[in-house]
C-alpha cells in the first residue's frame, strides 16, 4: 500500500506525521519505506540523514539504483532520503514524456518488498505532486483545524480528482487528519464538524512535546510513552492499518 501525506498547504503536520506513523506501523511488524519527497528535507533531517551522498534525486535523475539509496533505519523501517537537489525536478523532467510516472516507475520496482510506502509531500501543487498521487493507492491530509486551511482543501481536492481521472483511477483518499485541534475553542469543533464528510481519520493537538521529540529524532511515544498525543497518533496509525475504516 502506497500512501502520499499530501497538503499543498505549508506546515500542517506532513512530515511530523509521516514521521510518528512510520515507526507506529514498523512496529506492528509491517516493513515500511519512507520517502522524503519535499525538497525541504525535513523528515530526512529528522531521521538524521541528510549527509547521504545519494537521494531521491540520484535515482529519479542520475540513475543511482534505488536498492542502493534506500537505508535501513531500524527493523522494518526504511528510508529513501531527500534533499535540496530534488527542487530541480521539476524543471528536468517538465518536457519530457511520461513526467507524471517518474515515481510511478521508481516504486515499482521495490514496491513489493513494503506493506506500506509513506511519501511526505512537499507543500504545492507541481508536477512532484503529481508524480506522488499518481503513484500512491491513498492521500491522506492533514489539514490545520482553522477556516482558511479547511478553504484550501478545496484545491487540493481538486488536484486529486483530477489526477484520479487522468492517470490513476485506484487512488483514493484514506482520510484527513485535523492537526492543531482544539477542543476547548468553538471554531476547531466547527471546523472538525465541516470536514466530518471527509472521512476523520483522527485529531492531533499542539504539544511542544512533539517537537522536542522531533529534536532528539524520535517518534513521541518513544520519548514521552504517556503523552495523550501518543495516544492520537495510534489511533491514525489503527486507522491506516484498517484503511480508512
Ligand atoms: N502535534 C504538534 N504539536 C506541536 N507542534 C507540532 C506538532 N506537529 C508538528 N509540529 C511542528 O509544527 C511545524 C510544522 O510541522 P511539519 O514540518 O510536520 O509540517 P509540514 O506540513 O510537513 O510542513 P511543510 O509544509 O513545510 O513540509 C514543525 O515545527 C513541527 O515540529
Ligand atoms: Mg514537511
Amino acid at each position: 500500500m502506497i500512501i502520499a501525506i499530501s497538503n499543498q498547504k505549508g506546515g500542517v503536520n506532513k512530515t511530523t506525521l509521516t514521521f510518528n506513523l512510520s515507526y507506529l506501523l514498523a512496529e506492528q511488524g509491517k516493513r515500511t519505506l519512507v520517502i522524503d519527497a519535499d525538497p525541504q528535507g525535513s523528515l530526512t533531517t529528522i531521521f538524521n540523514a541528510a549527509d547521504r551522498e545519494n537521494n531521491i534525486y540520484s535515482v529519479l535523475l542520475e540513475q543511482e539504483p534505488l536498492q542502493n539509496t534506500i537505508m535501513e533505519i531500524e527493523e522494518n523501517l526504511y528510508l529513501l532520503p531527500g534533499g535540496i537537489e530534488l527542487s530541480n525536478f521539476e524543471v528536468n523532467v517538465a518536457t519530457k514524456q511520461g513526467r507524471e510516472n517518474c515515481f510511478k516507475d521508481m516504486i515499482r520496482e521495490v514496491k513489493d518488498e513494503y506493506d506500506y510506502v509513506l511519501i511526505d509531500s512537499p507543500p504545492s501543487l507541481g508536477l512532484l505532486l503529481i508524480n506522488i498521487l499518481n503513484a500512491a493507492d491513498r492521500v491522506i491530509i492533514p489539514t490545520q483545524t482553522d477556516y482558511l486551511s479547511y478553504k484550501g482543501l478545496d484545491l487540493l481536492l481538486h488536484t486529486i480528482k483530477r489526477v484520479k481521472e487522468t492517470f490513476n483511477r485506484d487512488l483514493k483518499i484514506l482520510g484527513v487528519v485535523a492537526t492543531g485541534f482544539d477542543s476547548r475553542t468553538l471554531h476547531s469543533r466547527e471546523i472538525l464538524e465541516l470536514i466530518d464528510g471527509m472521512n476523520v481519520l483522527g485529531i492531533i493537538t499542539n504539544s511542544v512535546k512533539v517537537k522536542d521529540a522531533i529534536l532528539a529524532s524520535a517518534p513521541l511515544h518513544r520519548y514521552d510513552k504517556k503523552h495523550k498525543i501518543v495516544e492520537q497518533y495510534r489511533n491514525i496509525a489503527r486507522g491506516v492499518l484498517n484503511d480508512g475504516k
